[in-house]
Formats: C-alpha cells, sequence, structure tokens
C-alpha cells in the first residue's frame, strides 16, 4: 500500500462501500444476491483495511461500521418533530364501511376513495431520522411524543441503509423522518430461540418480544447478534416535495433503499380492500413474519390532510385486525398420551378457550424438558398459541397469576396404559413404551390404518376402535378383516345396520394403492411423502420388504433415519407374518394409483424469494415429484413464476414476459397441499 492517500484511494474506498450499501441491499432486502458471499466479505476487508489503514477514509455511512459504539449506560429521550401516532381498530367489515362513511361525511363525497393497504407488521414501530441522505437518529415510539434513541441498535439492522440512495430523478431530501416496523422472521426467531435454550437462557414468547427485547440492549454489540429486520411505510417531516400520496411514497422510499413490504397494494375502492383483507388473511400462516392485520390508508394526500387526525389516531387510516392467535386460559390438568410409535406426549386440558376462531380445550406440552423450561404447572393461568392446523400449543405460563397452589408435573416411569416401563433413548427427548402389545399404541395404530389417506375404512371410528382393542377382538391390522356380523353384535351402539355397513366398509377397503398400503402399516418416520417415493421406487410390497438399509439408503430422497427404520420395520419376524396375513385376507395392492404423479408434467416453474413453508429445495422436491420442472431464470419457455417474500429481479423478467407469476399459497395448491 502507498504510504499517502490519493485521490485513487479516496475514490476506491467511496466505491467499495457504495458496492458493498448495493449488495447490502440486494442481500437483505431483495433476497437476490449478485455476488457470492465470500467475494461480499472480500469487498468488506478490502474496505476495512484501507479504513485502518486511513482512519480519516471512515464515514458516518462505512459498511464496516454498522456495530462498535461503545456500550451506553441508559437510553437517552428524544422528542419526534411530529407526534407517532397509533391507529384506530376495526373487528369487522361493518367497522370499515363505518371507516368510509365518516370519510365521506367530511369529504362531502360519494365517489369511490383510492385506497392503499398494507400488512400490518407486528413489530416494534421505530421513526429514523436521516439527514442529508445519512442514517442519523432512530428512535422508539415512546409516548408518542418523546422516544428512546436506540441509534446505535438500528445501525446494525443490515436491511437498513446508511446512506440513501439517490434516485435517478433528484437528490434526497435534507431531512427525511421514515417511519417503519422492526420485526424478527418466524424461522430466524425459531433459530434464535433454540440457541437461547442451548444457552440456558430463557427464550422469548414470540417474534414481537423478541425484536423489542433486541432493541431495549444498551450494547450494540449485543444487538448485532439478533436477526432484526425492518419494513419501512411512513414518514414524519419530509423536507422538499412530499409526495401526493401513500403509494407514491412507498415508491419513494424504495428509490432510496429503504426496505418497504412488498405485499402493499393499491385498491381503488372499498370493496376491493375488503377482498384483498380475505386475501390477505387467508395467506397469513405462509408468510414468513408474524402479521395482526392489515393497514388502511386513504392514498391521496390532499384527501388526508382534509382528514387530518384526532388526538390518538389519523381519521385517513385504519388497523383491520386479524383473530388474535394467541389467548390466555386455565391448564387444568395433564394428561400423558400414548402415540402409535409408543411415544408419550403430555398434553394440557384447558378451560376452553377462543383463539383465532376456533375452540382450544387441549393443547400440546411437547415433553418434560419442555415443561421444565417453560415452567408450566397444573393450575397455571397459560399462553396458548395455534397457528393454522397445527396443534394448539402452550406458549408459556402468566406468572404473575399464580396464587401459590399451582403444582409441577412429572412425567410418569411407566407407561400409562400398559404399565410398561418407559424409556428415554439416547439422542430423543421423548419418553417411549416398547411394549408391542401395548392397547393404546395398538389403538392408535389401527386408527392410522383406517384413517383417511390410508385404509380409509368408513364407519371405524375412535370409539369404535377402542372397544374392539379393549374387549380383545383386534390385535393386529389383519384382525380388522376377520372381523365378522357376530363378532360386532355385542359393542356399544352397534346396530345390526352398522354392523353390516361396517363389514361392507372393510371389504371395500381392501383394494389399496402401494403407497397408501406402505403408509398404512405407520412405520415411524413413514409419512405420506416418503410411502409415495417408496411406492415409486419398488415394483411391489416383496421387494419392498426384501430392500435393506444400503438399498433404501439409496433412493433418492430416503435419508439415514428413514432407511434404517423402514429396513428394521420390515425385519421384524411379526411384521412379515402380519404383512401375510393382511394379504391372505383379500387386501389387494394395486400399482397404477402409485404410478408416478404427473400432474405437473410439461410445466416450468422458477422459485424467487423466500418460501414460508419449506426451502426452496424442498419445495423444487415436491414440484419434480409431481412431474413439473424448476429452472433458474425467467424465459420465455417458462409456465409459471413463484413468488415468495422479498422476490427479485425476476418478477420483472416475468411481467416483461408476461409469465404468470404466483404465489406460495396458489403454489401449494396446485401440488394438492
Ligand atoms: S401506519 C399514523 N402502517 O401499527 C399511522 N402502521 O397502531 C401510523 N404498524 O404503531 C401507523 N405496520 O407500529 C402503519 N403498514 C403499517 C404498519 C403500522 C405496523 C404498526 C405501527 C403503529 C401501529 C398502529
Amino acid at each position: 500500500m502507498p504510504d499517502t492517500l490519493t485521490p485513487d484511494i479516496r475514490r476506491r474506498a467511496r466505491f467499495l462501500a457504495d458496492e458493498l450499501t448495493r449488495h447490502n441491499y440486494r442481500y437483505y432486502v431483495l433476497d437476490d444476491p449478485e455476488i457470492a458471499d465470500s467475494e461480499y466479505d472480500r469487498l468488506m476487508k478490502e474496505l476495512g483495511d484501507l479504513e485502518q489503514r486511513w482512519p480519516e477514509l471512515v464515514t458516518p455511512d462505512s459498511p464496516t461500521h454498522r456495530v462498535g459504539a461503545p456500550p451506553l449506560s441508559k437510553f437517552v429521550s428524544v422528542p419526534h418533530s411530529l407526534p407517532m401516532l397509533s391507529l384506530d381498530n376495526a373487528f369487522n367489515d361493518d367497522d370499515i364501511f363505518e371507516f368510509e362513511r365518516r370519510i365521506r361525511r367530511i369529504l362531502k363525497t360519494t365517489a369511490p376513495i383510492p385506497y392503499m393497504v398494507e400488512p400490518k407488521m407486528d413489530g416494534v414501530a421505530v421513526e429514523l431520522i436521516y439527514r442529508d441522505g445519512l442514517l442519523a437518529q432512530a428512535a422508539t415510539r415512546g409516548d408518542g411524543f418523546v422516544g428512546e434513541d436506540i441509534t446505535a441498535n438500528v445501525r446494525t439492522i443490515r436491511a437498513l441503509p446508511l446512506r440513501l440512495s439517490v434516485p435517478a430523478d433528484g437528490a434526497v431530501p435534507a431531512t427525511l423522518e421514515v417511519r417503519g416496523e422492526i420485526f424478527i422472521h418466524r424461522e430466524a426467531f425459531r433459530q434464535f430461540n433454540r440457541e437461547r435454550i442451548a444457552a440456558e437462557l430463557p427464550p422469548f414468547a414470540n417474534p414481537r418480544n423478541a425484536a423489542a427485547g433486541s432493541l431495549r440492549q444498551l450494547d450494540s454489540q449485543v444487538t448485532a447478534q439478533r436477526p432484526l429486520n425492518i419494513f419501512c411505510y411512513g414518514i414524519g417531516v419530509m423536507q422538499g416535495d412530499v409526495p401526493a400520496s401513500q403509494s407514491e411514497l412507498l415508491a419513494r422510499l424504495k428509490m432510496f433503499g429503504l426496505p418497504v413490504n412488498p405485499l402493499v397494494q393499491s385498491c381503488r375502492m372499498i370493496e376491493e380492500v375488503l377482498a384483498v383483507y380475505r386475501e390477505l388473511e387467508a395467506r397469513r400462516e405462509t408468510l414468513p413474519y408474524d402479521i395482526d392485520g392489515m393497514v388502511i390508508k386513504v392514498d391521496a394526500r390532499a384527501l388526508q390532510d382534509q382528514l387530518g387526525t384526532t388526538a390518538r389516531s389519523p381519521r385517513w387510516a385504519i388497523a383491520y385486525k386479524f383473530k388474535a392467535i394467541q389467548a390466555t386460559t386455565w391448564l387444568e390438568a395433564i394428561e400423558v398420551q400414548v402415540g402409535r410409535t409408543g411415544a408419550l406426549t403430555p398434553v394440557a386440558h384447558l378451560t376452553p378457550v377462543s383463539v383465532g376462531g376456533v375452540v382450544v380445550s387441549r393443547a400440546t406440552l411437547h415433553n418434560q424438558d419442555e415443561i421444565d423450561r417453560k415452567d408450566v404447572r397444573i393450575g397455571d393461568t397459560v399462553l396458548v398459541q395455534r397457528a393454522g392446523d397445527v396443534i394448539p400449543e402452550v406458549v408459556m405460563p402468566v406468572v404473575s397469576k399464580r396464587r401459590g397452589d399451582e403444582r409441577r408435573f412429572r412425567m410418569p416411569d411407566v407407561c400409562p396404559s400398559c404399565g410398561a416401563s418407559v424409556v428415554r433413548t439416547e439422542g430423543e427427548i421423548a419418553l417411549r413404551c416398547f411394549n408391542a402389545d401395548c392397547p393404546a399404541q395398538l389403538k392408535e395404530r389401527i386408527r392410522h390404518f383406517a384413517s383417511k389417506n390410508a385404509f380409509d375404512i368408513d364407519g371405524l371410528g375412535e370409539k369404535l376402535v377402542d372397544q374392539l382393542v379393549s374387549r380383545g377382538l383386534v390385535a393386529s391390522f389383519p384382525d380388522l378383516f376377520g372381523l365378522e356380523a357376530a363378532d360386532l353384535a355385542g359393542l356399544d351402539r352397534m346396530a345390526e345396520r352398522s354392523a353390516a355397513n361396517l363389514i361392507a366398509a372393510l371389504q371395500a377397503s381392501k383394494t389399496i394403492s402401494f403407497d397408501r398400503f406402505i403408509f398404512a402399516l405407520g412405520i415411524r418416520h413413514v409419512g405420506e411423502h416418503v410411502a409415495r417415493v417408496l411406492a415409486k421406487h419398488f415394483p411391489g410390497v416383496a421387494a419392498l420388504q426384501a430392500a435393506d438399509r444400503d438399498a433404501l439408503e439409496a433412493i433418492e430422497g430416503i435419508g439415514p433415519i428413514v432407511a434404517a427404520s423402514v429396513a428394521s420395520f420390515f425385519g421384524r419376524e411379526e411384521n412379515t407374518e402380519m404383512i401375510r396375513r393382511l394379504l391372505d385376507s383379500g387386501v389387494q395392492i394395486t400399482m397404477d394409483q402409485a404410478e408416478p404423479d404427473t400432474h405437473l408434467s410439461g410445466l416450468t416453474f422458477v422459485l424467487t424469494g423466500t418460501l414460508a413453508r419449506m426451502s426452496r429445495a424442498q419445495a423444487q422436491g415436491l414440484i419434480e415429484a409431481a412431474g413439473g420442472k424448476v429452472t433458474g431464470s425467467v424465459s420465455r419457455k417458462t409456465d409459471y413464476v413463484v413468488a415468495g417474500t422479498s422476490p427479485g429481479s425476476k418478477i420483472d423478467k416475468a411481467r416483461q414476459l408476461n409469465v404468470a407469476v404466483i404465489d406460495e399459497a396458489r403454489l401449494w395448491e396446485m401440488l394438492g397441499a
């Protein structure tokens, strides 16, 4: 390196800083990096080396200096130049119509009113002040008038530019106060909580609490380790030309390089707003982050100004809330259930409570470790949550509601069904009952065998299975097909007619496709997907039974754990015997339905952005399993571009070429999931 700081070196440093800012945006905001991580690291190191040699090169927006401010002893208060208001809430369509009626009254108009609608991020509100394009200050909302200075912490958020980009058509405002919501992606939150648990730290209840806790750190080095993210949605003071509408404002913020939620939409009138609300609500669970509703804003700034604000909130905007997916209730008791594979699961019995529109009276507590970690006790008031069709779970106890008579719970040493000693196998958290004749396991296995996606035996419900097993009429799958009307006659609520129906249903179920047959056996780790993979690979049940671990592991899509489980299942004498008896009793395995799934054949997909339910690689696997093709770039041959969140430039390409862009929910529909 030369000794003197030449103009060339200055230029190089500026170039590196700009490049790094640009790549940062592509990586953290667009999720569409242009260069490899190693190349990014190389640029960062080059800039760092230059700055170390000539400290005068360090600028306030240097990408090397996101972290590094000394820890604070307390946060300093900062007044907001314009108050940070909150929003009125709407809980149903009538509230929304009332919102519009008020607007019409004030504006004295009957014409349709255009709105901008935005997901309501469930995070922490902040104000960012950019002076001459540089991030100068960040503050919490506080009481709306005075917040706390959290600049050092906010600088660590990689998705946020330390310097605004200059749009092609002009300059950046001398002062720009941007408002937005800081949040954490669900998956990053789960990972973060796992790490906290491993470090014996208390986990956070939800991503919002984790985001708030991270911003409250006095040492920004700590905050820098937290996976914070941000979407910007509004402004305070903006010097110069203020865009004439919310939609133009968001476009402008994007041009400055600020992250804006890609799911924002313009609506021409209130009916459209309601339609978008329903779509968003349906997609809610598949988004990679939590939202608690939709914010509806009158688009035109001139109308916003006419409408004005109340002391609390603007009259031109409202939050249409979704139903909460968390609720508190009372934990009355804990019951231990024995699953099909012998795993013991503690289940909480709750005072019924409505969570997101569904009444919940039971929730899983997973295992003893989870109970201990959360310190959940019988008699506690607890926070429960449900997400989509996932089993509801107990999040945590509300410790402040304890009265002292709550009881700790311990998992039993013996199986609650058969009394056999339970075992905790190495590397596993769950306790298991290994008694092959355990009635609870048998009941669960029979239920699974008869279930919709297995043998689909009509009329063989839970109560009936209980009776058949308890009375010793059924001790294994083949016994089902040996049942006669006379056996059923003595059972509770079993009329002659229903007995005949059940016998007919059993008979009808005997013809079954290979994949369903495999699934029905209830082999550990073999769900419907694996069953299909196996059925596709083997010409028949004999070949599957003969396959050893290595042969199974060699199959695309079968890992070592599944291979071991399948080989061990078919290696057991009693299972060979059971399958022989099934076939003897007339079970016919048809190979045609297990034919490769081709319903997407001839279709080419391109995936972009982050998918909520699984990785892109997994989605590719599913598309290919259904006969479709996945390619890396959009061309005229592409049929669908699947846009996850923060999709990349592939979307623009798709629009140019007139290729259909679909969202993740639509992909799952197409996959039949
Ligand atoms: S606009 C004056 N837009 O919801 C209106 N708020 O109670 C200011 N929020 O504190 C809010 N997403 O933290 C707006 N797209 C969005 C939002 C949003 C989340 C939060 C914000 C605010 C609260 C309103």
